[in-house]
């Protein structure tokens, strides 16, 4: 068992991460950050601390909004930011604005991270995610081993759902992939797609197939759009303490995982969507995949993506 896990933001993500790590009993003690007023973090948890004796979870439960409750914390998940969501006067705000009302909650984040955990291995969740998790790199200066970013299991999980469901099998037979940028051009690897060993081609019509990677790339869309307000939560939280859980119990575990690339798939620099492997040092190594020609075309257009972002944040630093 660990000893800390800190979750810094504590709305609709961060309060199922909360949730889940006291009734997983992951950890002997779990803390949450919020600067929401009056004392959002310190009620959230002071809810979730007083349902332990039902479940039976001896784990101490904080909240604050103040950041020395992450104090000493061996693993972080950051899902501080403010989603996509229409204002009071029915307009969205555009990309460039929530990008850098994001970076800015980022740098936030980065000085209490520096401040009071800085040797955490940190796995962040917060969108734009490619753009927060560089914007992490550039404050914490943290060994890549370090700096996890989590989109890749979300949309790999959610390949998985669509093609369990057209080729009538359980979740569990399906084995899949999706990687590069956490954006409309992400890459479902079919050629890595099994369903119980074996191709995915087998079950599913290259159609369907063609269609079902069209709707994982817009699938966080699908669900903002039926919530009408925020955006999924319960799918990226459990998807973040999946590679939470492969750290913790030093699982060795290959999953995609958004992480600083150095050479790897001719990329250098850039936290790109890759398998890797998690154990308890958190990124352990990077799998170089074989990709079709095709997916390596698709792979580098990806990165191109990844790239502008990146250099968006660089140049919004300045
Ligand atoms: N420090 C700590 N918490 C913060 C900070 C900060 N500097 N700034 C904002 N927060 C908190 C907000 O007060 C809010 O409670 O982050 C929380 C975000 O919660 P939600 O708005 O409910 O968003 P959620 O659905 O949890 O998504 C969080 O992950 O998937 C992404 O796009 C999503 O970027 C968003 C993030």
């Amino acid at each position: 068992m660990l000893n800390k896990i800190a979750v810094i933001g504590g709305g609709n993500i961060g309060g199922v991460v909360v949730q889940e790590v006291a009734s997983r009993k992951l950890a002997r003690s779990v803390a949450l950050v919020d600067v929401k007023e009056p004392e959002f973090a310190k009620g959230k948890c002071l809810d979730i601390a007083e349902g332990t004796p039902v479940i039976g979870a001896d784990i101490n439960v904080e909240g604050s909004k103040e950041y020395d409750v992450i104090e000493g914390a061996d693993i972080v998940i950051n899902t501080a930011g403010v989603p996509r969501t229409t204002r009071p006067d029915g307009t969205l705000p555009t990309r460039e604005e929530l990008l850098a009302t994001n970076l800015k909650i980022t740098d936030f984040v980065s000085a209490g991270i520096a401040k009071y955990a800085p040797d955490a291995i940190v796995i962040s969740i917060a969108n734009p995610l490619d753009a927060i998790v560089y914007r992490l790199h550039m404050n914490l200066k943290k060994d890549r081993s370090k700096l996890l970013g989590m989109a890749g299991v979300l949309d790999s999980a959610r390949y998985r759902l669509f093609i369990a469901q057209e080729a009538g099998v359980s979740v569990e037979n399906v084995e899949a992939m999706v990687l590069g940028g956490h954006g409309d051009d992400m890459l479902p690897i079919r050629s890595a797609c099994r369903i119980a060993g074996m191709p995915v081609e087998k079950f599913v019509s290259p159609e369907k197939l063609e269609a079902i990677e069209n709707r994982t790339r817009k699938a966080g869309g699908e669900v903002v759009k039926l919530l009408g307000s925020g955006s999924a939560f319960v799918s990226p939280a459990w998807s973040a303490l999946e590679m939470a859980e492969a750290i913790i119990y030093d699982k060795r575990k290959i999953v995609p995982v958004c992480t600083l690339l150095k050479g790897e798939y001719g990329v250098d620099g850039l936290f790109i969507g890759v398998p890797a492997i998690l154990g308890k040092n958190g990124v352990e190594q990077i799998i170089e995949m074989d990709l079709t020609d095709e997916e390596k075309e698709l792979f580098k257009k990806s990165v191109a993506s990844v790239k502008k972002t990146a250099d968006e944040v660089v140049a919004m630093t300045k």
